[in-house]
């Protein structure tokens, strides 16, 4: 038996950052908005639990430290205490089709575990409610929620508590990202935020933000979007600040801000021009990768399901 997933991509559509509790985590106000840029999950029956990849991420590592294969191990243990079976009898191979930009602040490897847990939750029958692959996805990562969840959300705590965002049905964001291949790590600009806004206390809140989400309105919601991280991004990578004044001149551009905590850049542009800026953005940096999308997009769901028996 095999069942395919889709696994969206995510932007924050304003990331609100506060000073760490005590756990080392930091408080966030965001506003995700799930991507139909996504990866697929095909979870194939078979002994024991093993993995591949192809596309973008091919180097990745594909043992237990892959969060896919946490993902898998987590289902697994809520599978056995549910009293279903033993774990040794559930098997699979899990194949990534990857097209989310590794690395880049859209949540790729969140989207394959939630994928992941949505398409062993099926495969083997365990019958999980959204609620408790919720709850596994929280344990697995702060973003691996959103990837479940989908369309537009508010998120507070680490960014795993989630509710829904009203939209009006016609909502059509288009995007342009720009990956950048030289990383930044997550850790990394969260401590330099800490050393840069030592005083940052509760994170700001998003309901403006909110507010022009559920008008519609692209040029209400640019005005009100905003990432805490990217003035430490640019502190901590200069060469995106040039980039930052250079991508604000564009023509056919709503915004311009870092994706999550970098360092890709996310443009929200105008629907009728994304095709051309992005083929002038892929001439004028040859050093990244353009990619074209649109939103708000489901969260990780069932595409396919097929019985060999
Ligand atoms: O939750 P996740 O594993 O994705 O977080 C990766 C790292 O990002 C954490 O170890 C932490 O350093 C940082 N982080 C944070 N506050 C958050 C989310 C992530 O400090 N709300």
């Amino acid at each position: 038996m095999n069942v395919l997933v889709k696994a969206p991509a995510k932007i924050n559509l304003a990331l609100r950052v506060g000073a760490p509790r005590p756990d080392g985590f930091h408080p966030l106000d965001t506003v995700f908005t799930a991507l139909d840029l996504a990866d697929d999950v095909l979870a194939t029956t078979a002994d024991g639990l093993t993995m591949s990849i192809e596309g973008r991420g091919e180097d990745l590592p594909v043992d237990e430290s892959n969060l896919v294969m946490k993902a898998a191990r987590a289902l697994q243990r809520l599978a056995v205490d549910k009293g279903q079976c033993n774990a040794e009898e559930l098997g699979a191979h899990i194949h990534i089709t990857k097209r989310i930009p590794v690395a880049g602040g859209m949540a790729g490897g969140s989207a394959d575990a939630a994928g992941t847990l949505v398409a062993l939750n099926e495969l083997w029958g365990v019958g999980a409610e959204q609620e408790e692959l919720l709850e596994l996805a929280a344990d697995l990562g702060s973003d691996v929620p959103f990837a479940l969840f989908g369309g537009v959300a508010h998120g507070t705590g680490r960014g795993e508590l989630l509710t829904p965002v009203g939209t009006p049905d016609d909502t059509k964001q288009s995007w342009i990202v720009l990956v950048n291949s030289e990383g930044l790590s997550t850790p990394a600009v969260f401590k330099a935020f800490d050393e840069l806004f030592a005083d940052a206390e509760t994170p700001a809140n998003t309901s403006a933000l909110r507010d022009a989400i559920a008008i519609g309105d692209n040029h209400a919601l640019a005005e009100h979007m905003i990432n805490d991280l990217q003035p430490v991004a640019e502190h901590l990578r200069p060469d995106l600040a040039e980039l930052f004044a250079q991508l604000n001149d564009l023509d056919g551009v709503y915004k311009v801000m870092l994706s999550g905590s970098g360092p890709s850049i996310v443009l929200l542009v105008e629907d009728d021009r994304s095709d051309q800026l992005a083929t002038e953005l892929g001439e004028q940096l040859p050093n990244l990768d353009v990619v074209q999308t649109t939103g708000p997009a489901r969260g990780a769901h069932v595409v396919h399901e097929e019985d060999h028996n």
